[in-house]
């Protein structure tokens, strides 16, 4: 593809001003700076326009370790938004958004993506895609909870939760694998069996894992195994 047709597709401006902006040197290819605005690139180069990178025709993918404080929006405005985040290390956000929500005070494993069809599969329920929290609780966790949480609680909503899978930690904190995404669920379902969730991180989501060496407010692209295998939900495998 051309090179001003790849960034004008890509974000960067109109096909004129992306042309201005080769002329003027600001446009790079692999690192070095190209004034020819019909010079071709292709997926496998970096391109990258007064600093930012960009990708035409490609879906993007990052994963985020969500810091807590931080909304799950694309705009907000009161609040940091993890598409802030991104914008702040100089990514290109145009068309990014967060798949799902985590609530305002948990943390951790949040797919960013502009690929909606891939979106939509990972959040609906007929797909069943498994998400694990680790859940730190105000009280002591119980056989007696773990059973409950294991059957299916009454959170307020026309069926019971789904079974959700229970690993003990230690007496307050757990991890919980539930399969579906209601508003609050974590929170509802311990709430259900008695007891209060005071810390909630989100660790997996399908076959996405959480990569532990990312800090709090830290994000990298998803490798191309990590985007086959969210594919694989994509075509329903
Ligand atoms: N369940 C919750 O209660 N909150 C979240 O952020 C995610 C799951």
């Amino acid at each position: 593809m051309r090179l001003d047709k790849y960034l004008a597709d890509g974000g960067a401006g109109s096909r004129s001003q992306v042309k201005e902006y080769i002329k003027k040197g600001k446009v790079s290819v692999n690192g070095i700076i190209v004034k020819n605005a019909d010079a071709s690139v292709g997926d496998d180069d970096v391109v990258e326009c007064m600093g930012k990178r960009y990708s035409a025709g490609k879906f993007r993918y990052y994963m985020l370790n969500k810091p807590v404080d931080v909304v799950s929006a694309t705009t907000d405005n009161r609040d940091r938004t993890v598409i802030d985040i991104l914008k702040e290390c100089d990514v290109n956000v145009k068309d990014l958004f967060p798949v799902g929500r985590l609530d305002k005070d948990t943390e951790g494993l949040l797919l960013i993506t502009d690929d909606g069809q891939l979106s939509h599969e990972l959040l609906s329920p007929k797909k069943h895609v498994d998400k694990t929290y680790e859940v730190g609780l105000r009280d002591l966790f119980t056989t007696e909870m773990e059973r409950k949480l294991t059957e299916g609680v009454d959170i307020g909503e026309k069926r019971p939760t789904m079974p959700a899978k229970v690993q003990i930690i230690n007496d307050k904190k757990i991890l919980l694998t539930i399969r579906e995404g209601k508003f609050h669920q974590v929170k509802r379902m311990l709430m259900a069996v008695g007891n209060e969730v005071i810390y909630l991180k989100r660790l997996k989501m399908g076959p996405l894992s959480l990569d532990d060496s990312l800090g709090q407010g830290e994000f990298r692209e998803l490798s191309d195994c990590e985007i086959n295998a969210l594919k694989t939900i994509h075509e329903g495998k």
